[in-house]
């Protein structure tokens, strides 16, 4: 398919504009261009949290190094545990996420995907473990995992404000290109609203995502975690987070977009309106309790109903509503 891109002016006017008409027209364009690829299916991710531990201090997020919080990690029997659990249910794809936690080595991570690929061959394996090097991204690559995701979160100038100087973009930059190079599906993409954005900084994180072309796009508002430096600024908006998805639909048609946690935390609608803007992928929550309780990225996550391992039926329900379904494949981008 043709990828439209956006001039600078369209995408700044576009986050000027309050004007409703404009906004519905672009989430219609965005979700026209969705149905054309992937028709009315949205497929599903079961999301386990592994790890809260972390040795980075990314400062708006609610597990970082600096934080009191409990730590808790999952064994590789838990891990494995959950990916059956969720595999009854009909997930195909799972996705291992955590904190970047030195004791998840290569070698433990290796022994995982690879039972779980052994055990279910007919199903994809996510990546969400932050930066590693490129050695250890082809060893997962060959133990079985499929996909990458890492966010590169913001662009330079508020990246640096919302990271130590020790976190350095261009390492994730890197770190992307890294996995592609080892043969990841990769995902990446930034966050909506943090502390100190403005509009040219997120005009140039669609542009990065533009150069990138990233197989998979997630985005989600900025939410206030408590006890972070950041937990007295406000969150970011449903509106503008709808807005970007849809520009980045447009200028992205094949690649596969979430509707996020975070959008349907600020929104109790925020699912669905994340794919009638144009996302077409849910990750519901098929972590353990003990992973649900403690890994607070930020306040009032939401891991349940919907967003959880038994909830497809009534997300599949809710979908149906607008015309929508479930997809049960491993959910491979066209
Ligand atoms: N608000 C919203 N999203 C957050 N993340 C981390 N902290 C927050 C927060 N306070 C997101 C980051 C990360 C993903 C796993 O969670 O973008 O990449």
């Amino acid at each position: 398919m043709f990828r439209e891109f956006f001039s600078d002016e369209d995408i700044l006017d576009i986050f000027k504009s309050n004007d409703e008409k404009v906004i519905i027209s672009l989430n219609e364009k965005a979700r026209r261009i969705t149905n054309s690829i992937y028709q009315n299916k949205i497929f599903i991710r079961g999301l386990i949290e592994i790890s809260n531990y972390c040795k980075n201090n990314c400062f708006y997020c609610g597990i970082n190094n600096k934080m009191k919080i409990k730590r808790f990690r999952l064994s590789s029997d838990e891990i494995i545990a959950s990916s059956k659990l969720a595999y009854k249910e009909g997930f195909r794809t799972f996705v291992l996420q955590g904190g970047e936690d030195s004791f998840f080595t290569d070698d433990i991570l290796s022994r995982i995907i690879y039972s779980i690929k052994n055990l279910f061959p007919d199903t994809r394996i996510t990546l969400s473990l932050g930066v590693r090097s490129k050695k250890s991204y082809k060893i997962l690559k060959e133990s079985g995992a499929d996909r990458y995701l890492l966010r590169f979160e913001a662009e330079d100038e508020i990246f640096k404000k919302l990271h130590e100087s020790s976190q350095i973009l261009n390492i994730r930059k890197k770190a992307l290109l890294d996995l592609r190079e080892v043969g990841f599906v990769i995902g990446t993409g930034f966050l909506v609203d943090p502390p100190f954005t403005n509009h040219i900084n997120t005009l140039n994180s669609i542009k990065f995502i533009r150069e990138l072309e990233p197989e998979m796009i997630g985005i989600g508002p900025f939410i206030p975690a408590k006890g972070t430096i950041f937990e007295k600024y406000p969150a970011g908006s449903v509106k503008n987070t709808l807005k970007i998805l849809s520009i980045l639909r447009i200028e992205n048609p094949h690649s596969l977009i979430p509707s996020t946690t975070a959008l349907n935390t600020i929104d109790k609608d925020g699912r669905i309106k994340g794919i009638l803007a144009g996302a077409n992928v849910v990750m519901p929550n098929i972590s353990p309790d003990v992973a649900k309780e403690n890994y607070k990225l930020y306040d009032n996550k939401n891991s349940t109903g919907l967003e959880s391992l038994y909830g497809l039926k009534a997300l599949d329900e809710l979908l149906n509503e607008y015309g929508y379904e479930i997809d049960y494949s491993k959910g491979d981008n066209k």
